[in-house]
């Protein structure tokens, strides 16, 4: 097992001097931290007991109603189509314990979200990343690994995808849900971002699309509209497989914390998190213009930059033969820090490339960190 090199980096981030792009984590002065108070208080007045108690594995009931309803936006979902996890972290793993055995290939993006690649190699599986363009993953280039690999699983992550920020086209999904279709292969669809949209048409999962649903094993998280440190996901799947994924996370931990769980639904149930999401996203959608800005200014002849609609992520190709790991020391001795672009790729890397976060630096920050950046690769 190696450590991922995203954590390596935070580590360093302790010092204060440095802007950080790195981290994928929301800003802590957003978080609505009277309204969990008020929550977690609510739980141990009325449900204290029980939140203290083991509990079942599937979760909540009050969270998986919660969750439903979230979910029945974009697809008819019920409570009993819901699995509660500590984050969508613990739903990639119970579904890579579930559905891949060691040696078996699992096709990604190209590129995809790390942690997902770390979550695939501790069970075995082969990562096969298959080519996307600024509209996500290519059919045809899909179909093609399926029939060159047989894989067990392909796993995606169409919105504000991490690390890229891109958003897979309507017609895209639709496209690749034929495949899908077609080929039997199941897909584990991870949405943690979706409702953090700044402009444009939210759209639904793929697993909405004709045929999917029950071949999908769809991920949300409240770590990125609500607070990461909750640790409290859910999934969405069914049939015989929603049995496994329940099965699985027995063994890996018996239940969420009741207390998390309960305090969420109370939160969920009483408060606003659509207006809270719309706050929030009023805020980075501002701090993305001031980053895209800043890198238009700067950037030399050659190199891109995606236009998320939302989530937190602006991916750099800045091209020519200079290693984004090899600047990043250099970047860090100047006082500010990204995360290197090779750990996302599942096979050949493109190492000219880095991801850079823009939702925990106010627009005037983002531009001097971008100065440094600019500096330390020498534009
Ligand atoms: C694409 C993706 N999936 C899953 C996760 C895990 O999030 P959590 O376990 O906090 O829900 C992250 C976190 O950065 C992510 O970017």
């Amino acid at each position: 097992m190696k450590s991922s090199p995203v954590r390596d980096i935070l580590a360093v981030l302790g010092r204060g001097d440095i802007i950080s792009f790195a981290g994928g984590i929301p800003d802590p002065t957003l978080f609505e931290l009277e309204d969990f108070r008020e929550s977690f208080e609510y739980v141990f007045a009325h449900q204290g007991a029980r939140a203290l108690q083991y509990a079942s594995t599937i979760g909540e009931p009050e969270l998986r109603e919660q969750a439903a309803l979230r979910l029945s936006r974009h697809l008819p979902t019920t409570a009993n189509q819901v699995q509660v996890t500590s984050g969508s972290q613990e739903g990639l793993y119970l579904a890579a314990t579930t559905l891949v055995d060691p040696g078996d290939v699992v096709l990604v993006e190209r590129p995809t979200y790390l942690t997902a690649v770390q979550a695939f190699t501790l069970v075995g599986a082969r990562l096969v990343g298959v080519e996307s363009d600024d509209d996500g993953m290519l059919p045809d280039e899909l179909e093609d690994a399926i029939e060159a690999y047989g894989p067990k699983l392909v796993y995606l992550i169409p919105t504000f995808q991490n690390p890229t920020g891109r958003t897979m086209s309507a017609e895209r999904r639709a496209a690749i849900a034929d495949v899908l279709v077609r080929t039997g292969v199941p897909l584990l669809e991870d949405d943690p971002y979706g409702e953090l949209r700044f402009e444009g048409e939210a759209l639904p999962p793929i697993a909405a699309q004709p045929g999917m649903a029950a071949r999908t094993v769809l991920l949300n998280s409240a770590s990125k509209v609500m607070a990461p440190g909750v640790r409290v996901g859910w999934l969405r799947a069914e049939g015989q497989i929603l049995r496994s994924l329940e099965i699985a996370k027995q063994g890996v931990g018996l239940q969420t914390a009741v207390t998390d769980q309960l305090a969420v639904a109370h939160y969920l149930a009483t408060y606003d998190l659509d207006a809270h999401i719309a706050h929030v996203a009023g805020i980075y959608r501002v701090r993305r213009d001031a980053m895209l800005a800043s890198l238009d200014a700067r950037m030399p002849e050659g190199a891109t930059a995606t236009r998320p609609e939302g989530g937190m992520f602006v991916w750099v190709r800045v091209g020519g033969d200079q290693d984004s790991a090899l600047v990043l020391p250099k970047a860090v001795d100047l006082g500010v820090a990204f995360v290197p672009g090779w750990p996302f790729y599942a096979g050949e890397p493109d190492r000219t490339t880095m991801r850079l976060s823009f939702v925990t630096n106010s627009p005037e920050t983002i531009d001097e960190g971008l100065a440094r950046l600019a500096a330390a690769w020498g534009w």
